[in-house]
């Protein structure tokens, strides 16, 4: 089965196309226009999609050297996500099964992050995967395929969120997550201690206190000290919340018994968080899976993968399809 995935449901547009031998092309188009607001314009986000996705989606196609005729299926992220980004992927995918008259499959984006972990390797159920990007936190107890209990999310921020705000405090570009992480790696995590919310309560996460209280810290420090001391500031705050999601996970994958877990999202790229949860699986004896760095920030290999996962369940959707905004579980 040759499949073709699309994920436009932020500011990627990206395209795939994954056959029986396994993922031939993964093309991402990152939208560099919001960089100056310091955060995602849904307007111009779905127009850059707009702009970008034919030919996102031919040269996905091309390094593939899969014609479009030998597409069998469309994968394409249905929610949650930006309404007009959404339905920018959508109605291309649509209007390529129409023309074709192939299945489409409707993919829910937070699962395609965990089903991720399928594109290199072959997780055994039941596993508890810890979700961390942008938009969500979320641990997951996968007891089978598309068979999901959540068992703790963030009460406000999320993970990604709270690098990207934090960042930007200490004067980082949008998205700050990724340089937050490069700095942190020269940097001292024990130079402040930043709290660590609701660590002993339940498996919920909290990180808006953290973005308040690094602003409160570096307010009233002489002038230069974020700049002279950024490698360490952004160590601790990597410290402050890759601890407590790694803790949480730890009890998570306690309370469950699971033998396996695994990460996935954006924010499952930080190299700290990385370290750590390799530190908890060989102390615990746990079988860790973490997708390749490219398949952890949004793509849409990882599209394609969970449209396969559902193809194998007969799980194929029509031309009703509607794209969701936000998370439906
Ligand atoms: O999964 P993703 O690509 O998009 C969403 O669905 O949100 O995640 C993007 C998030 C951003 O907040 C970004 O700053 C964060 O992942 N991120 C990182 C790293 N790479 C990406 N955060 C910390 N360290 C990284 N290395
Ligand atoms: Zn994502």
């Amino acid at each position: 089965m040759n499949i073709l995935g699309i994920e436009s449901s932020c500011d990627d547009t990206s395209a795939s196309v994954l056959t029986d031998e396994g993922v031939q092309s993964n093309v991402i188009a990152s939208q560099s226009i919001h960089v100056k607001f310091g955060g995602v314009v849904p307007e111009l986000a779905s127009r850059a999609h707009h702009k970008t996705i034919a030919q996102t989606v031919e040269q996905a196609l091309e390094e593939s050297s899969i014609a479009l005729d030998e597409i069998d299926v469309v994968a394409v992220t249905q929610g949650p996500g930006l309404m007009g980004s959404l339905l920018v992927g959508l109605c291309f995918a649509k209007g390529l099964v129409l023309s074709r008259d192939i299945p489409i499959i409707g993919v829910n984006h937070m699962d395609a992050h965990i089903y991720a972990n399928f594109i290199d390797e072959s997780p055994e159920f039941p596993f508890v995967c810890l979700t961390v990007s942008g938009g969500h936190t979320q641990l997951i107890h996968v007891k089978a395929p598309f068979e999901h209990e959540i068992l703790g999310q963030t009460r406000d921020d999320a993970a990604g969120e709270a690098f990207d705000k934090i960042g930007k405090i200490l004067g980082l570009e949008y998205p700050a997550g990724p340089m937050m992480d490069k700095l942190a790696r020269k940097g001292n995590p024990g130079f402040h201690k930043f709290p660590q919310a609701l660590l002993n309560e339940g498996l919920d996460f909290s990180f808006s206190g953290l973005k308040t209280s690094a602003l409160y810290f570096i307010q009233d420090k002489e002038d230069g000290f974020v700049e002279n001391n950024l490698n360490d500031l952004c160590a601790s705050i990597s410290e402050a919340i890759t601890e407590v999601l790694v803790k949480k996970l730890a009890k998570a994958a306690e309370q469950t018994g699971v033998k396996t877990i695994a990460l996935a999202g954006g924010v499952s790229a930080n190299s700290m968080l990385r370290e750590k949860v390799e530190k908890l699986a060989n102390k615990k004896e746990l079988k860790l899976h973490i997708p390749k760095i490219s398949y952890c920030t949004d793509n849409a290999a990882m599209i394609a993968i969970t449209g396969k996962m559902k193809a194998e369940l007969g799980q194929f959707d029509g031309m009703e399809l509607k794209p969701f905004a936000s998370l439906q579980n």
